[in-house]
């Protein structure tokens, strides 16, 4: 089993994520560290409640289930991440995951809300960072899978608190964010967790991995790859919830199981967003980077197959009058962009050299 610790921002995304996570039996989870993103740092943490409470009134209900769901016994470390980017102002994308990061989920569905603890979730004191520090130090090194759905806020935290540590001990990162070669989903040039802290992301992706960042051991999973997988509404209803509506109307969710009551009241919102974009489907940013976690341990140089990795060379921009998050990718790489006789490795000389643009990478396509 691969130990993860999830950073997250749920989110509609990251919550199906989660639950694959939950019922993935190559992971162990270890912690979720809830940040600000989608929505505030506060209703992220009620949302990762919500899904245990949806989980653990199914399995009530349908105890036969269980076996769907291997990680849920276990208990789960759940931490405060970061309310904001490193720098500047907070940004979320309540505009799509609605102002609670799940559609108006607290006001149509009071009945999903969680006002108890629940035995499984472990509520910790430390911030994010400390609690991934001391797992890092404590579990067997290289063990670990750090997961990134959200902002890169409490990644780039605690890198910059115990660097060593996550340089000599950490499995592997695996992140969801960025637009390489095609538009933002934020703006057109960038995607939303880079365009919510562009300034943690030059920590992590440009300049911690002159020093730190075992490059090596990161996966970055960009819109590229992200968007093009996609679950389309029409499938949900037609095998998971017959009753599936497209409506702002709450659902009757006396008929349906309580996960499926859960899910569906978010996807529905989500729906009516997504239908105005012109698509009868959810893309899958944060369950691509779920999937490339489950299906890629540490210590496993090849990529699993049907993934391939590339290369590239980007900066972001950080404070831009339009271009705030958007990488700026140096496709001078490309041999077509030099003339015959180029001495390519003395022209990647310069270029670090002049600190420019200098963070290659994984990038991985399914
Ligand atoms: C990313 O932004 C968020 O809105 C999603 O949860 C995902 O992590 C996609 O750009
Ligand atoms: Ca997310």
């Amino acid at each position: 089993k691969t130990p993860v610790i999830i950073s997250t921002d749920p989110g509609v995304d990251d919550i199906v994520a989660i639950l694959l996570a939950l019922a993935s039996p190559e992971l162990e989870i270890l912690a979720f560290i809830t940040s600000f993103g989608n929505t505030d740092a506060e209703s992220s943490r009620r949302n990762i409640f919500k899904t245990y409470q949806a989980v653990s009134r199914h399995l009530e209900q349908f105890p036969e289930d269980a076996s769907r769901f291997p990680n849920f016994g276990a208990q789960v470390i759940l931490a405060r991440g970061s309310a904001g980017p490193l720098e500047g102002e907070v940004h979320s994308a309540q505009y799509f995951h609605g102002r609670d990061g799940l559609g108006e989920i607290t006001e149509r569905h009071p009945e999903l809300d969680v006002q108890d603890q629940l035995p499984q979730l472990i509520l910790s004191d430390s911030t994010g960072s400390q609690v991934a520090a001391e797992l890092i130090r404590t579990r067997a090194p290289r063990t670990i899978t750090y997961i990134a759905l959200g902002p890169l806020t409490d990644l780039a935290q605690l890198m910059a608190e115990h660097g060593d540590l996550v340089r000599d001990r950490i499995g592997r990162i695996v992140c969801m964010g960025g637009a390489l070669d095609v538009p933002g989903n934020t703006s057109p040039v960038a995607e939303f967790n880079f365009f919510a802290d562009p300034y943690a992301v030059k920590n992590v992706l440009i300049e911690n991995p002159k020093t730190l960042v075992p490059l090596d051991r990161f996966i970055l999973l960009p819109l590229d790859i992200t968007t093009p997988h996609e679950f389309p509404f029409p499938y949900y209803k037609d095998k998971i919830d017959p009753s599936f509506e497209t409506s702002t109307q709450p659902s009757d969710g006396a008929t349906k199981s309580p996960l499926v009551h859960f899910t569906s009241s978010f996807l529905e919102q989500a729906r009516v967003v997504m239908l105005a974009f012109g698509k009868d489907a959810m893309e899958l940013h944060d369950i691509v980077a779920m999937w490339c976690a489950i299906e890629n341990p540490p210590g496993v140089d090849t990529l699993a197959v049907g993934w391939k990795a590339r290369n590239r060379v980007f900066d972001i921009e950080r404070t831009g009058e339009l271009t705030r998050g958007m990488l700026v990718v140096d496709r001078r790489e490309d041999a077509s962009a030099y003339a015959p006789g180029v001495n390519r490795a003395a022209v990647q000389a310069e270029l670090e050299q002049q600190n420019f643009a200098h963070a290659t990478f994984e990038s991985t396509a399914v």
